[in-house]
């Protein structure tokens, strides 16, 4: 009787928190539905598309296609016609894939994995357009003319010019590259072309072997000898120091190995993301409770150190405007990577962290009211925080301080 009793109860929690689950993801879908409409508005309101990336100033920002968060608009309406099945979700995100069609062939920086494949790729996947399997080839072609076979890595950066030049690089590797390996292993079993997948494990095996901390926090840059794979060192270009966490550098090594094992199988690449699992919700102690962190897990205790902060930046005010400063967008990125880690290994753990983030990001905290934020869903990202530091004589491309983004948007519709 009594057993009986304990699994009516189960039954019920069980039913609860699935209608939970599907409360929540409905009314996601429904903020997404009007929300979207102004982006798309914003997007089309001259003759031709535009790519909204932010909201700053009371202004929707645009991109380029050759910006490397140019896929991610796409992506989020080919993920709104995934959950809703609305042909008019899959006409606009057709219509905003296309306007990408030359990036196939950008070979300047490894970003085309982020801008094809969650572009086109998603394309490919829920409405196979003929064509898009031919970009997609293009695009893989691409991103490999940046393989150093005798280092084992796709380098990341160009180091002719800009601020990267001034570094004294040879070769930088950023832990957000795991990202752009997926482009490389569809494509290589849409072809059966095994140079692609031998050059995404390549640099999944280099970048486990060379990017981790023991503590399996992952540093951001590591640079490498494109002749002889020597590490020449390792440092950052997002985060505080170099050998602070930055948050978002997490949320990729999370998701890389994630999604690579989704492909390769290969146990290491499994145990690999576990690792970085548990260091981020178990050991890591500046993780707050809501799942959504600092833009860099360590930026209160260097804020809080005088004598450190003027040895970094010789001013001991420098990170103070920037220590209450959350990223959301990682936050995202680390929920869909967790609910893929649970169908992986069926370890209830990764979906309850997962489930908590998708909470926080669904409160008024973080998601936008309707008509505001410029049409993005969540607010609070952090693209990057402007500062010099150490070993970096200039400031890369600081800005987008806690303003929506559209890659938070689109990793949050992903996770739904
Ligand atoms: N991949 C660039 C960034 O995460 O800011």
């Amino acid at each position: 009787m009594k057993s009986r009793l304990l699994s009516i109860l189960l039954l019920a929690a069980a039913v609860i928190s699935c209608t939970n689950n599907t409360h929540i993801i409905q009314d996601n879908i429904e903020n997404a539905k009007s929300q979207l409409a102004f982006l798309i508005e914003a997007a089309e309101a001259d003759s031709t598309l535009k790519i909204p990336s932010t909201f700053k100033n009371g202004k929707v920002g645009f991109v380029p296609a050759k910006d490397w968060v140019s896929g991610f608009f796409a992506g989020s309406l080919w993920y709104m016609y995934e959950l809703t099945g609305d042909e008019f979700y899959a006409e606009k995100a057709q219509k905003h894939t296309e306007i990408l069609h030359d990036i196939q062939y950008l070979t300047s920086h490894h970003d085309i994995g982020f801008m094809i494949n969650n572009s086109y790729g998603n394309g490919l996947r829920l409405k196979d357009i003929p064509g898009y399997d031919t970009v997609m080839v293009n695009a893989a072609r691409s991103l490999c003319t940046r393989y150093r076979p005798e280092a084992g890595i796709i380098q990341s950066w160009n180091i002719a010019k800009g601020w990267q030049a001034e570094q004294g690089w040879k070769c930088p590797v950023i832990i957000d590259n795991m990202m752009n390996l997926e482009l490389l292993f569809k494509v290589s079993m849409a072809t059966s072309d095994q140079s692609l997948w031998d050059i995404a494990t390549s640099h999944a095996d280099k970048t486990l072997e060379h990017h981790y901390r023991d503590d399996f926090s992952t540093y951001h840059v590591v640079d490498f000898d494109d002749q002889t794979g020597e590490v020449r060192g390792k440092c950052t270009a997002q985060g505080i120091t170099n050998e602070s966490r930055w948050a978002r550098g997490q949320a990729w090594s999370l998701y890389g190995f994630t999604m690579t094992y989704r492909y390769t199988k290969a146990e290491r690449h499994l145990k690999r993301a576990e690792d970085i699992a548990h260091y981020l919700f178990v050991e890591e102690d500046n993780m707050p409770e809501n799942l959504v962190p600092l833009w860099d897990y360590d930026v209160i205790q260097y804020a809080n150190d005088t004598t450190e902060m003027i040895a970094l930046f010789g001013d001991k005010e420098a990170m103070l405007p920037y220590v209450e400063i959350r990223d959301a967008s990682s936050a995202a990125i680390m929920a869909s990577a967790l609910y893929e880690l649970y169908w992986h290994t069926k370890n209830k753990f990764y979906k309850k962290k997962a489930d908590k983030i998708i909470e926080s990001l669904s409160s008024p905290t973080y998601r936008s009211e309707v008509g505001e934020n410029g049409g993005f869903l969540l607010m609070h990202s952090t693209g990057s925080v402007p500062h010099t530091y150490r070993g970096l004589k200039k400031n890369p491309n600081g800005g987008n301080i806690d303003v929506p983004l559209n890659y938070a948007d689109y990793y949050f519709l992903e996770a739904l």
